[in-house]
């Protein structure tokens, strides 16, 4: 069903993966009409985590109403509508569903192309629609709650996974570790902002995989390291110095995951690194790396904070560059809990 995508085409989006129901409308891939992201967190943190059942039976109750007030933010109708662009996966399969579901009877009812779109690409195409002039090739670094991947990207569409985790995914690893300190859920942000009134060099944490010669991570002996420092100190009846720990946390995490993507950009010879992902928003990872990259020719990008966590606008964004390239998808496209980038 290729048909020629307009230059300015309006690109409704929908994004249902975890914990975020967003719809946005954008033109022309770059232009962001509307934005609605009504986050679930209250929903979620009694639990320390997403409940997948709770999430899909909210994204069921917002998604219409968000459908009608995205629409109305971008002074459009449906009838103005080019094309629906929805997050096929990966993500929680319930989630994922209502999103899909919605986006497949909107497409079928207006005639319209359904463009089913990667959420881990999605991330990175934040940077694209943020910064218009951005181009390929580039090295991206893939973080979130489910994902921590090193990708380089020659041109467009195009990626070649030069490293991933081996076990957990970096915002997984500031979730567990916030639950373990008792801050609450999502921890990332909450470390992030303790961290600033912390001591990075407090505690030294092991900083795993770092000099091994590979673009993988491991976080899972980090994550022990920090649980047993907080059990001795318990046990000894010590106060603990949260900060000071959030602070050696991030640093750890934050210390290898520099160094790799610094080694990545130069042996690929890029002169672009874009950060994609919820954890993009960390600070000291933008500023480590920012200062790792400095001098050396090599520019740094990152989304503002709104387009780093889920967001429906990537999503669109995404999806237009998608209808422009034919790559749409047919009404029977399912959902999918795991999908890779490439
Ligand atoms: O991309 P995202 O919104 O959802 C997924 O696709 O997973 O990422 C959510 C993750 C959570 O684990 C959250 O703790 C983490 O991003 N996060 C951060 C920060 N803000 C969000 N991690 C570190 N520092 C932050 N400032
Ligand atoms: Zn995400």
């Amino acid at each position: 069903m290729a048909m020629p995508a307009p230059e300015g085409g309006i690109i409704l989006g929908i994004e249902t993966s975890c914990d975020e129901t967003s719809t946005a409308v954008v033109r022309g891939g770059g232009e962001v009409l509307s934005l609605i992201i009504s986050s679930q967190v209250d929903l979620h943190a009694g639990y320390g985590g997403v409940v997948p059942e709770l999430a899909s039976r909210a994204h069921l109750e917002a998604l219409l109403p968000a459908v009608a007030e995205t629409l109305k933010d971008a002074g459009v109708g449906y009838g103005d509508l080019d094309a629906v662009a929805v997050t096929r996966g990966p993500g929680l399969i319930g989630a994922l569903l209502v999103g899909v579901t919605a986006a497949k009877a909107i497409a079928f009812a207006l005639e319209i192309p359904l463009l089913a779109v990667n959420h881990l690409e999605a991330h990175i195409y934040a940077n694209f629609l943020h910064f218009p002039r951005l181009e390929p090739p580039l090295v991206a670094f893939v973080v979130s709650g489910g994902h921590t991947l090193l990708v380089h990207m020659p041109a467009h569409r195009t990626y070649h996974v030069l490293g991933e985790t081996m076990d957990d995914a970096a915002g997984e690893a500031y979730d567990k570790v916030a639950r373990f300190l008792g801050l609450g859920y999502p921890g990332g942000p909450v470390i992030d902002r303790l961290s600033r009134k912390g001591d990075p060099e407090a505690v030294v944490f092991p900083r795993a995989m770092m000099h091994d010669g590979t673009y993988n991570f491991s976080l899972s002996g980090l994550k022990t390291a920090v649980i047993n420092h907080v059990r001795k100190l318990r046990q000894r009846g010590e106060e603990i110095p949260v900060e000071d720990i959030a602070a050696s946390f991030q640093a750890a995490v934050v210390d290898v995951q520099v160094e790799k993507i610094t080694r990545a950009a130069r042996e690929t010879e890029v002169s672009r690194v874009v950060l994609a992902g919820g954890v993009a928003a960390n600070r000291y990872l933008r500023e480590k790396l920012g200062e790792s990259l400095e001098g050396k020719g090599t520019e740094l990008y990152f989304p503002p904070l709104e387009l780093c966590a889920d967001n429906a606008a990537m999503i669109a964004s995404l999806g237009w560059r998608m209808l422009r390239e034919g790559d749409i998808s047919h009404l029977d496209v399912d959902a999918t809990a795991v999908l890779p980038l490439a």
